[in-house]
């Protein structure tokens, strides 16, 4: 077990990183807390759940539902009503533990219970300890689209416990993984090699860094967003995104019918770069080795780079367009000579051409 500093001035913290680092839980509290609210999903921590979890203090666990539509203000004010029942004050603390649904949502709970609760992340999926719950961005989703109410707040400390993944389901593990093989591309180096732990933590001190340079997503931090603009455009149409929107669908959907193949969010990812690196070469940023080091660095983590099927390119651009990168036009984080950085005011024509290069692609194989 080991930890990384996210430098923040006043707000720094600690994300402690290894198998079993959950046992570090309760000297990681905030000092002279006396209660804490445990926010998490059904089966994972608590009683009856897989993920044991003390925080070594009075405690109650508050269960939220499982899938992307759970991540909303309805949940939010049933969150809220627990803690006054608990009777939880801004001495006390929440902590989260699950994936990236329950951390962005117990965080902005957190953030907002009296003006300001600590909060600490338990980490449970991949994807929750490489990204989600570091940096401090927290929110929940509205019909009209994702995490668009919500706020910076920092957590008091994170914990990765990567024993915790033992139990995480194989789409779950791709997600995750698309996120790291993403890392790679942005200054972590090659980590596939790498044992889990090295590898979760190499994706820490990058986020880390990138965080404390630029808290509030002003410049930097939008590396973070690398092969992200059409892996958002593909969750918009319907072929990514969470696992739970699948199943709320019921097997009337489209979507069911037509057993398409339906990506969680790193899978997409991995999609996305693979796009990106080939509209890198379109406009003369890189060139064909570093094409096939994008395929290859996403096959790699066993991901498919393809388009999936019944992608449609103008749709695609369309929602691209609206990304919250671009103003109106279309703007990409592109690899190139200085590395990943902003491409403002691509053309379309030149973006519906990669998009139609990619569909030929997967229909050869
Ligand atoms: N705040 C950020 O910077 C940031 C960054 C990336 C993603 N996110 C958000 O994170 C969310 C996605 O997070 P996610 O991919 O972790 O999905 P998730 O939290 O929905 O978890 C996926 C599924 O795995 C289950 N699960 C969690 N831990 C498990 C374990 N150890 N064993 C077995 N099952 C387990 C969950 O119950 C859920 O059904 C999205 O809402 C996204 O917007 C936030
Ligand atoms: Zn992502």
């Amino acid at each position: 077990v080991s930890s990384v500093r996210v430098e923040l001035g006043a707000r720094s913290y600690d994300v402690v990183i290894g198998p079993g680092a959950r046992h570090e839980l309760a000297a990681l509290l905030p000092h002279g807390v006396q209660r804490a609210a445990i926010v998490t999903q059904k089966g994972l921590a608590g009683p009856e759940g897989a993920i044991d979890i003390d925080p070594g203090l009075d405690h109650t666990v508050i269960e939220v539902p499982r899938g992307e539509r759970a991540k909303s203000l309805a949940t939010l004010e049933s969150v809220a009503r627990s803690f006054a029942l608990f009777g939880l004050t801004r001495s006390d603390v929440v902590i989260a533990v699950g994936g990236g649904l329950v951390t962005d949502l117990a965080g902005f709970a957190a953030a907002t219970w009296h003006r300001g609760t600590p909060v600490v992340h338990v980490a449970t999926t991949l994807l929750a300890q490489v990204d989600a719950a570091i940096g401090g961005k927290t929110g929940v989703n509205l019909p009209e689209g994702k995490n668009l109410v919500g706020a910076f707040w920092q957590p008091h400390a994170v914990i990765c416990d990567t024993e915790l993944l033992a139990s995480l389901p194989g789409a779950e593990w791709r997600s995750g993984r698309g996120e790291v093989a993403k890392y790679e591309f942005i200054g972590a180096g090659e980590l596939s090699g790498l044992v889990l732990e090295d590898q979760v933590r190499a994706c820490v001190a990058l986020k880390a860094e990138v965080v404390s340079k630029d808290e509030q997503e002003s410049g930097r931090r939008m590396v973070l967003n690398y092969g992200h603009t059409l892996a958002h455009a593909l969750e918009a149409l319907g072929l990514a995104g969470d696992a739970g929107d699948l199943t709320d669908a019921g097997d009337s959907s489209p979507l069911a019918a037509s057993a398409q193949r339906f990506l969680r969010h790193g899978e997409a990812v991995a999609v996305g770069l693979c796009f990106a690196g080939r509209l890198a070469r379109a406009l003369g940023r890189i060139g064909d080795d570093r094409v096939a080091q994008h395929d290859a660095v996403v096959a790699r983590y066993e991901l498919a780079g393809e388009l999936p099927a019944g992608a449609d390119r103008d749709l695609l651009i369309a929602h691209m367009r609206r990304d919250k990168k671009s103003k109106g036009d279309l703007t990409f984080m592109l690899d190139g000579p200085n590395g990943v950085e902003p491409v403002r005011g691509v053309d379309p024509a030149v973006v519906g051409s990669v998009l139609d290069e990619m569909s030929k692609e997967a229909r050869r194989r």
